[in-house]
C-alpha cells in the first residue's frame, strides 16, 4: 500500500505536527451573570458550577478568569425589577451599567462585551417591546439602541445584540456613531435560532416568555440559508463579527457561513449544552473532561474564530496541559 492514513497518526508528536485546527485561550469569551445586590454568589441550579454574582463578588470569577488566561467576558444583566417596556435596560445606573463601571475600573485587562437585549428587563419576557401580543420590531430599535449606547458610556468594549429584531445592527451602529463609539465593534448575534437548548439560561436568567415563545423573531432549526441571509445582512448593517447559536448542534452553519463571509465567526455554546455535559458527567455517563475537549475543539474544527462557552475556564486549562489546542 503506498497510501496509508494511518501513518500520520503514529504518535502523539506525529498527530499534533499535523493537526489542522489549533486552539488558543485568546478566541475564548466567557459568559457571566451579574445580579443586582450586594455580597450575592448563587449557584444557578440549572447550570451547576456557574454562578450569579453581584457587581461586587463578581471581581473574584473575573480575577479567576485572568489568572487562567480568560480576559474577555459577556456580561448578562438581572435586574430587580422588570417592567412593560424594560426600562432596566438602558437605565444609567441598571446592573449591567454599574457593573460595567466597576469593572472598568478595577479590572481593566479584561475585555468586556455586553449582550443587548430586552428580555430580562421586560415584565413579560420578551425580546422587545410589546403591541398588543406581538413584539413590536421598530419601536424596539430604539430601545436596544439606547441599551447598547449606555453599555458603551458605561465602559462596555463591545456590544452584542441578541434580540432578534431586523434592522437592529443598524440602528445600535448609527446611534453610537452618532455619539462618538464608532469604534465600539457589534458582535452580532446573526443567526440565532429558536431553540430549547437557551432553557436553562432562561431559569438562570429569569427570561422565559410570560406567554408564547420567541418563534416569531429567533429563526427556525430547520432553516439554513435563511441563516446565511441573517448573517449577510448584518454584515451590510455593519456587524463586525458574525454569531452562530447554539453551537454544537448548528456546526454546519458555522462551516457555511464561514465559507461565505469576510468577518470573524463566533459560535456560542449555550446554557443548554453545558447542562447536558455537566449532568451526563455527573451521573457518570461521560468523561466531562475529554467531552468539553472534543466539543471545543470541533467547533474550532468547523471554523469558529470565537467561541463563548461556560466552560472557558476549563477549556484555558486544557491547553494550558496540552490536552486540547
Ligand atoms: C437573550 C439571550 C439568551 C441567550 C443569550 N442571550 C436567551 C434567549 O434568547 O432566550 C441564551 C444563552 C444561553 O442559553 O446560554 N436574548
Amino acid at each position: 500500500m503506498r497510501i496509508r492514513p494511518r501513518r500520520l497518526r503514529n504518535g502523539e508528536t506525529l498527530r499534533k505536527m499535523v493537526r489542522e485546527t489549533r486552539i488558543d485561550v485568546s478566541s475564548l469569551i466567557y459568559p457571566l451573570f451579574v445580579k443586582e445586590g450586594k455580597g450575592v454568589m448563587e449557584e444557578i441550579p440549572t447550570m451547576p458550577g456557574q454562578y450569579r454574582y453581584s457587581a461586587d463578588t463578581m471581581g473574584r470569577k473575573l480575577e479567576e478568569l485572568l489568572k487562567a488566561g480568560v480576559s474577555a467576558v459577556m456580561f448578562f444583566g438581572i435586574p430587580d425589577h422588570k417592567d412593560e417596556v424594560g426600562s432596566g435596560a438602558y437605565a444609567e445606573d441598571g446592573v449591567i451599567q454599574k457593573a460595567l463601571a466597576r469593572a472598568k475600573k478595577d479590572y481593566p485587562e479584561t475585555y468586556l462585551i455586553t449582550d443587548v437585549c430586552m428580555c430580562e428587563y421586560t415584565s413579560h419576557g420578551h425580546c422587545g417591546v410589546l403591541s398588543g401580543r406581538e413584539v413590536d420590531n421598530d419601536e424596539t430599535l430604539k430601545l436596544l439602541a439606547n441599551t447598547a449606547l449606555s453599555h458603551a458610556q458605561a465602559g462596555a468594549d463591545m456590544v452584542a445584540p441578541s434580540d432578534m429584531m431586523d434592522g437592529r445592527v443598524a440602528a445600535v451602529r448609527s446611534l453610537l456613531d452618532a455619539r462618538g463609539y464608532c469604534n465600539t465593534p457589534i458582535m452580532s448575534y446573526a443567526v440565532k435560532y429558536a431553540s430549547a437548548f437557551y432553557g436553562p439560561f432562561r431559569e438562570a436568567a429569569g427570561s422565559a416568555p410570560a406567554f408564547g415563545d420567541r418563534k416569531s423573531y429567533q429563526m427556525d432549526y430547520h432553516n439554513s440559508r435563511e441563516g446565511m441571509k441573517e448573517a449577510l445582512l448584518d454584515i451590510e448593517e455593519g456587524a463586525d463579527i458574525i454569531m452562530v447559536k447554539p453551537a454544537t448542534a448548528y456546526l454546519d452553519m458555522v462551516a457555511r457561513i464561514k465559507e461565505r463571509v469576510h468577518v470573524p465567526v463566533a459560535a456560542y455554546s449555550v446554557s443548554g449544552e453545558y447542562a447536558m455535559i455537566k449532568a451526563g458527567a455527573r451521573l457518570g455517563y461521560i468523561d466531562e473532561e475529554k467531552i468539553i475537549c472534543e466539543t471545543a475543539a470541533c467547533a474550532f474544527r468547523a471554523g469558529c474564530d470565537v467561541y463563548l462557552t461556560y466552560y472557558a475556564e476549563e477549556i484555558a486549562g486544557y491547553i494550558r496541559e496540552g490536552k486540547i489546542g
